[in-house]
């Protein structure tokens, strides 16, 4: 055998094996939609193959009829994906032709000191991230502690920074976490411009300082540490963490579909190599363990809970898992109503709101859903910006207004609830 095509077999191999995943320059996004049941199955099965990604819905399982599917397609398949699309008479369009650019515009450090306390227009590595959590808690040692809740698969750790007020104790507290999800990159920057725009304008903005002289805020920017930094390093598509098995040679559980609320049923996948693998049992990921244990030993101060997610601008409240309303349903719904007619009023950006699982699909394991049934009466998922022109790949010099608008939403919710309490 020639050693250039034995190089080739064995690269190839290795990447089957380590799940390699590289981008290339033509690589593009397209946006299909389905009409017929045909379509619909075809397209579950393109979307299923190695050389694609869905962006849009999370799973081939989620796709439906007449609701366009945002697919992330390799330039080595885009010929003969585009060929079956056009056989089969599909509507479809080019989202984004430009991904290699765009990632390269998103990892990009353009100021001169890349560890400088900037957190704005611009996105942030872990490493980034763990040095700004140690400079905060510096910086602010009267408003902020810095809390270890556990460590990822990888043994990467996982931080809370609690922020308060200058005051007494109190006895009420929100959480916030960002990052469950590796690719969703607006998220952790969100957290971390929260924690930089609250210590900033506490006593300057009367909202902030109400927010913090009220409540304990405990947020947790990156609770995915180890997809994370995979999708820095090498597959800027991933979704789950870094687990690994014996038993399969696919990695990584979808930490949304792990926690322990109607786990693993319809909306879930029990295959390892599926992208919202619900894991061996539920909370078996150390990262859902250490945000379940916090919460739980928080449970009675713990009034509202956000968990912020990326793309499809969405403000939802559970229940995902069923069709069915919570108790508080109403309340819920005039909550993410008036967020999101702030948005639409001031940022003249339109978020859709309700519950998950009548506003985006059936979900189950997921985060809020688990947090509104130990009793977190306030229990939130925010999909910021965008609506699909750039999905994961926000521009950095969008996150200002991005993380501006989901604030606002945040801001309302937690104003009104306050009074409530
Ligand atoms: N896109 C998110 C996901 O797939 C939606 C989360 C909504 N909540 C839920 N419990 N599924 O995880
Ligand atoms: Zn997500």
């Amino acid at each position: 055998m020639r050693p250039l095509v034995l190089l080739t077999i064995l690269i190839a191999f290795h990447c089957v094996l380590r799940n390699c995943f590289c981008t290339s320059e033509q690589d593009k996004v397209l946006s299909i939609t389905a009409v017929t049941q045909e379509q619909v199955n075809l397209l579950q099965n393109i979307s299923s193959h190695n050389e694609t990604v869905l962006w849009q819905p999370a799973s081939p399982s989620h796709i439906t009829a007449n609701t366009p599917v945002h697919l992330y397609v390799q330039s080595s398949s885009l010929a003969r994906v585009t060929e079956q699309l056009q056989t089969h008479g599909f509507l479809f369009r080019v989202l984004l032709e430009n991904t290699q650019r765009l990632i390269q515009e998103q990892t990009r450090n353009d100021t001169t000191d890349p560890k400088s306390s900037g957190t704005n227009e611009r996105y942030h590595s872990l490493e980034d991230i763990y040095h700004f959590l140690n400079k905060t808690s510096e910086d602010y040692p009267d408003m902020t502690k810095l809390i270890l809740i556990g460590s990822s698969f990888e043994k990467n750790p996982l931080f809370v920074l609690k922020l308060s007020g200058r005051r007494g104790p109190v006895d009420k507290a929100m959480w916030m976490d960002c990052g469950i999800h590796a690719r969703e990159w607006i998220s952790p920057a969100f957290c971390l411009w929260f924690i930089k725009f609250a210590l900033t304008f506490y006593k300057e903005n009367p909202d902030i300082t109400t927010m913090l002289d009220k409540l304990d805020i405990y947020i947790l920017p990156i609770m995915n540490p180890d997809g994370y930094k995979y999708t820095w390093t090498t597959n800027r598509m991933w979704r789950k963490n870094r687990a690994s098995r014996d038993d399969s040679l696919c990695v990584g559980v979808d930490l949304n579909r792990n926690f322990d609320a109607n786990w693993c049923t319809k909306g879930a996948s029990s295959n390892p190599c599926s992208d919202i693998y619900c894991g061996q049992y539920p909370e078996s990921e150390p990262e859902v363990q250490a945000v379940t244990k916090f919460l739980r030993s928080h449970k009675d101060v713990v009034k509202l809970y956000f968990s912020i997610h990326s793309y499809s601008q969405m403000l939802l409240f559970p229940y995902s898992y069923t069709h069915e309303q919570i108790p508080n349903h109403n309340e819920l719904y005039d909550l993410v109503q008036e967020a999101s007619s702030k948005i639409r009023r001031h940022y003249r950006n339109q978020y859709r709101f309700g519950s998950g699982a009548k506003t985006i699909y059936i979900a189950p394991g997921g985060s809020d859903d688990w947090a509104y049934d130990q009793g977190i009466k306030y229990s939130f998922t925010f999909e910021l910006q965008d609506r699909g022109q750039y999905g994961f790949l926000l521009p950095p010099n969008l996150i200002t207004s991005a993380c501006n608008e989901a604030f606002a939403a945040v801001k309302t919710i937690v104003l009104r609830v306050l009074v409530k309490l």
